[in-house]
């Protein structure tokens, strides 16, 4: 072993990623100086995120043509020039898409072991265990019979959301995209059933599943599955956007509110039913009555005379052309 080998990023993919997109260089190994292992990488992982750095559109920033391609990895520690970490530690670290990496260490962490393969690190164990986990068990809350959707129910992140949610008591209908993944998903996950949404028509079998409507959405797709899981949603339910698989091969931004922007900024988007807080009607009057005595709230209304006139001021109200609150005098 002389060489350490990486592959870069050699250009901006334009939709899928492809080989040619990517180049293999090799370098003379390095020596670590102060505070620094050389390690060998033993596993190296791949998720979706990436292609969002190629995009530049990831909030954990972006890769450029000529960068070392980022990702998670687990090395062992062939040289330590570190008193806390010893040849032959096993480390997990942002080292990237190279075999023989130097890594700070403070940005390596050891690897605790609970008997499981180490590869798990980078999966259930690791960042997608975590947001299946995070995701499900703290932003949904689910509880006994809910019914919790989840899309990509194969991969990494649904089928821990699915497995979790099973464990949790839940009914758990997956969505994946081959009947080979479903037969996993049912069969093996243990999820109660999966819709083959490249097959079946996806908001009948939602329908079909879901009868009273999905308590917990699990996205990780976006796009139309999206639109099929909201359109089901039961009184209260909870939708987690996790992932837009749909969308992150495109240039361009999909028409429509993105919820690319809810994920980025972490908001809690909730459904508004004036119906549901006529217990504030009282108060509402009172305190609008006396912002309008004080002169703090202004107010404009778009008066129309007689009732003749009202399928006119309704036309010019759904073509958006009032001003203010659209109100018919009917008599003095
Ligand atoms: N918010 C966060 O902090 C966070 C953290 C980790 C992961 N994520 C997101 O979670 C999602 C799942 O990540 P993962 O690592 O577990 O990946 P994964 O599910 O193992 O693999 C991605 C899967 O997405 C599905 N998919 C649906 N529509 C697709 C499309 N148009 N193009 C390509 N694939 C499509 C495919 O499965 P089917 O054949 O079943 O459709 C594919 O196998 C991703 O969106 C990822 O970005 C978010």
């Amino acid at each position: 072993m002389t060489s350490n080998t990486k592959i870069l990023l050699k250009t901006r993919c334009t939709g899928l990623p492809q080989e040619y997109d990517f180049e293999e260089v090799k370098e003379a190994i390095k020596d670590p100086q102060d505070g620094q292992i050389r390690c060998e990488t033993l596993y190296l992982s791949l998720d979706p995120y990436l292609r969002g750095k190629i995009n530049g559109r990831h909030i954990s920033g972006s890769i450029f043509p000529g960068d070392l391609m980022a990702g998670e990895a687990i090395s062992r520690v062939q040289v330590s020039n570190d008193p806390k970490f010893n040849e032959g530690d096993l480390v997990i670290s942002h080292s990237g898409w190279q075999s023989h990496p130097i890594i700070n260490i403070c940005d390596a962490t050891k690897i605790i072991d609970h008997g499981i393969p180490i590869s798990t690190y980078l999966g259930i164990m690791g960042m997608p265990g975590l947001t299946a986990y995070a995701g499900l068990l703290r932003l949904a809350e689910p509880k006994d019979n809910d019914v919790v959707l989840v899309s990509a129910a194969s991969g990494a992140v649904g089928s821990m959301v699915g497995q979790i949610a099973k464990i949790k008591n839940c009914q758990v209908i997956g969505i994946a995209g081959t009947n080979e993944k479903c037969d996993w998903v049912k069969n093996v996950a243990g999820m109660d059933n999966c819709i083959n949404y490249k097959t079946e028509i996806l908001p009948e079998k939602i329908k079909e599943f879901c009868p009273n409507g999905v308590d917990i959405y699990f996205d990780n797709v976006g796009g139309e599955l999206l639109q099929a899981a909201i359109e089901q949603l039961a009184l209260y339910s909870r939708v987690v956007l996790c992932g837009l698989m749909a969308q992150y091969n495109s240039d361009s931004m999909p028409a429509g509110p993105n919820p690319a922007w809810i994920i980025k900024s972490r908001a809690i988007v909730k459904g508004m039913v004036v119906y549901d807080h006529e217990d504030l009607r009282k108060q509402c009057m009172l305190d609008i009555s006396k912002w309008i005595k004080e002169d703090r709230i202004q107010y404009l209304e778009d008066v129309t005379e007689g009732l003749g006139k009202a399928p006119e001021a309704f036309s010019r109200l759904m073509r958006g052309t009032n001003h203010g609150k659209t109100i018919i005098k009917v008599n003095n």
